[in-house]
This record gives structure tokens, sequence and C-alpha cells, in this order.
């Protein structure tokens, strides 16, 4: 077995910091070193041991830099990677303005190949190691993405996204096509070397009664896979759903009422949630997704992190590309950090990072797989510069410990601070 020893400052995590005193939660090395494998990670401690417990192993030394699990964005749309950052709407008009005409592309395989490459490149140039991602509706734009992270040695997840009303010609299926499609491409990659398929309604106010229970049917029939799907993230989008579906209770209803709530269960967004909504999905513990680049772009609204997280909600932290404005998971949390202020909570820088890497992982079931510096984890990693621009190191140089010299990277860091990553165990990118 060769083994390969990342020299660093090292930072992984024993507990959930949201429940635990940061300093108990955290494992930080001021020069540690991390063994892969393998493509795993095969052991972890200080530089010293690790050199010394192998020494035929090739070493590889990042000085200052911090070695972390590579991020893990739990919520994407890839197919909207060219049209990010576009100027001015709300959640609706947005989708029918910009999203929706730019999905409609994806029915040329060339179109869908091209997209998926440019955003992998992108995502592990800022460090993002998983993602899971919306497709369209279209198949050939899921075996676009699984294409195109499966050539990388990824661990990623997608689904087909089904709308069959209130969507454009070209851009609707049907409750039946959408089970079809769905069920011959979750066969098809489910399970394939480090993929997974997600059963992906878009949301409601897209889909019929009879898709969300069609879909059902479907994750019911394959109870291991994660569903992913949107919930109350504007509000006039909330009065919508509620006229559009007058029986339900509530939003979370409209898919409890059609076997669409369930622990493995990923709803995006979930700002403006009632209290039966967050009764259920405690009992139920279905995972919520904050993103908050994108709630504060569209104009969305304010998670409630601090009172979610004491409500023991499995959350996890998403860029929501491309209504989220940034590729960079540094940027969402820095995002976190501002909405959490907004909403009377300063989180921890260590609450963030967790959120970013071992949060997200836990709300994608992946947890045991990776987010985290931790044996028998696979070697998905991240090496970050903590002093990537001027201003960040006159800032950093003066930190008395690794969460003030981390956190000017947090508020002002991007792909500049990624300065290497690594994926199951290969080097796929350095800066
Ligand atoms: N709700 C339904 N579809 C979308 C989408 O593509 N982006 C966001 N932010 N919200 C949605
Ligand atoms: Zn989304």
């Amino acid at each position: 077995m060769t083994h390969q020893i990342l020299i660093g400052q090292t930072l992984g995590f024993t507990a959930d910091p949201f429940s635990t005193p940061v300093d108990n939660a955290t494992d930080f090395q001021s020069n540690g070193g991390v063994v892969i494998s393998e493509g795993k990670i095969a052991d972890i401690g200080t530089a010293d041991q690790m050199r010394s417990k192998y020494p035929h192993a090739s070493v590889t030394d990042y000085g200052q830099k911090l070695i972390t699990a590579g991020f893990v964005d739990a919520h994407v749309h890839y197919p909207q990677t060219a049209m990010i950052a576009s100027w001015g709407k709300r959640l609706i008009d947005w989708l029918n303005t910009y999203t929706f005409p730019e999905e409609m592309r994806f029915a040329d395989d060339d179109y869908a190949n091209e997209i998926a490459n440019r955003y992998m490149n992108l995502a592990i140039a800022h460090g993002t190691t998983t993602m899971c991602s919306f497709a369209t509706i279209h198949s050939q734009s899921v075996d676009a993405f699984f294409t195109a992270a499966q050539s990388r040695g990824m661990r990623a997840i997608t689904g087909k996204t089904c709308m069959d009303m209130n969507a454009p010609d070209g851009l609707r299926d049907t409750a039946q096509s959408a089970y079809d499609d769905s069920r011959a491409l979750l066969e098809r990659w489910n399970g394939v070397d480090r993929l997974e398929y997600a059963i992906t309604p878009r949301f409601s106010p897209t889909s019929t009664p009879d898709q969300l229970a069609a879909l059902g049917a479907l994750w019911a029939e394959n109870p291991s896979c994660l569903m992913q799907t949107h919930l109350s993230e504007q509000v006039e989008e909330i009065e919508w759903v509620k006229s559009l579906y007058p029986t339900a209770r509530d939003y979370l209803d409209t898919y409890e009422a059609h076997g669409l709530l369930g622990d493995r269960g990923l709803y995006g967004h979930a700002i403006h949630l009632e209290a039966r909504e967050i009764d259920r999905l405690q009992d139920v513990g279905g995972a919520l997704v904050h993103c908050p680049t994108s709630n504060a772009f569209i104009g969305s609204g304010l998670f409630q992190m601090a009172s979610l997280k004491a409500a023991k909600l499995n959350i996890g932290l998403a860029t929501d590309t491309g209504g989220g404005s940034s590729f960079s998971m540094l940027h969402t949390i820095a995002a976190a950090y501002e909405i959490g202020q907004l909403s009377g909570t300063a989180l921890h820088p260590a609450q963030l990072y967790w959120l970013a890497t071992a949060g997200s992982a836990n709300a994608l079931h992946l947890g045991d797989k990776i987010g985290n510096l931790r044996v028998g984890n696979e070697a998905d990693l991240v090496v970050l510069n903590l002093a990537s621009t001027p201003a960040i190191a006159q800032r950093s140089t003066r930190a008395n410990d690794i969460w003030e010299a981390l956190f000017p990277t947090i508020m002002m860091g991007d792909d500049r601070a990624i300065s290497n990553v690594w994926v199951n165990g290969k080097h796929v990118h350095n800066k």
C-alpha cells in the first residue's frame, strides 16, 4: 500500500459545534499531517508522528496552509451556471425570465455537456468536492452531469428536475414521463462509482398533484434514494402554493400528502416555515438546506439558523447557483454569517465551517464518507491559503488562534484562497 502525507495546519470536527462547545467539537493541529492511502484518509496526527509512522510515504508540505475536508454544496442548479448574476427579479419572475429559457437549452446534448464540464471545473476551483445539483427536465442533463463528475472521480448527486405545469412548452414533462424517466436514470446511475440519484420534483408550483404522487411512489419504491425540492422560499411563492393546493395545511403538506416527506428529503431554502412544518420536519428528520447568497440576492428572507438548529433540525449549506450569486462556499459561509447577524446570532467560524463541510454531508446522509477530516473518510480535501490576498494577509497575521486566522478568509476569501484540491485521494487542482 502506498501512502501520501499532506503536511500543514489541519482542522476536523469531532462533534457538531452547534450542540458541543467549539473546543470540544474541533480537532485542530497547527503542525498536522493527513495520510492518504487508496483514496481514503488513512491516518491523522501531528506531522512528526505521521512522518515517523510512514517513513516511506511521499510527503507534500503545505506549510502554514490549512487542510480540511472539501466543501459540500448541498443544493445547486448546475444548469444555471451561465446565467448566474441575472439582475433585478423576484423568484417567480426570475425563473420565467432567466432560468427557464436557459434550462430549455439543455435539450441539446452538446450544450449540456459543455455546461456540466464548465460547472465542475468552477466547483473544484472553488474547493467544492461534492454537490447535490438539480438538473433540467431533460434526461441528457443528468447524463452530462454524472459523466462530468465520474470522469473527475467525484462524489456527486443529481436528478432530473420534474415539472408538468406552470412551465413553458419544451420544459414540461408529465406525471407518467417524470416517473418513467426518473426511474430509468436512477437505475442507470444510482450507486455507480461515487454517484447518487436524487428524485427531484422542482417545487409544488410546477408539479400537478399527480406528478408529486408519481414521484412519491418512485421514492417509496427506492427509499434509500435522496429526494430534493424547494420549500417556503418567498412569501409570494407560498401564497401561490396555497392557491394551487387549497386543501393543503401548509406548503410542506403539499409534499407530505404525496409521499414526499421523509428523512432522506432535502428541502431547499425553508425560510418562512410555520410551526406545524417545523414539527413535522423534526419528527421525520428531513434536512433543510440554507442558501444564504440566494436568499439575499433574490430577496427571499432570513433563514432562522439559530432556532432551527436549537430545534435539532438537520441543516446543510448551499450556493443555490445561479439563484445564489457565487460558486464559492467561502462566499456562502460569509453570507450565512451575515444572515445570522441580521437575525440576531453571530455564528462562530467553527459552526460556519462545519455547515459547509460536515453539516452539508450529514444533510446528504454522507457524513460517514465525506465532509470531515476523519480516519476512514474518503480523501476529498481542500488546502486553504489563509493569506490569499494582501487584505486578508494583513488581518490573518494578527490572529491569536485558528478561528481568528480563518475568519478573514471566510469573510473575504474566494477561489484565490483555494490553494489545492484533492478528490478521492487524487490531486486535482493546484493554484
Ligand atoms: N424554486 C424553484 N426553482 C427554483 C430555482 O431554480 N432556484 C431557486 N432559487 N428557487 C427555485
Ligand atoms: Zn434551488
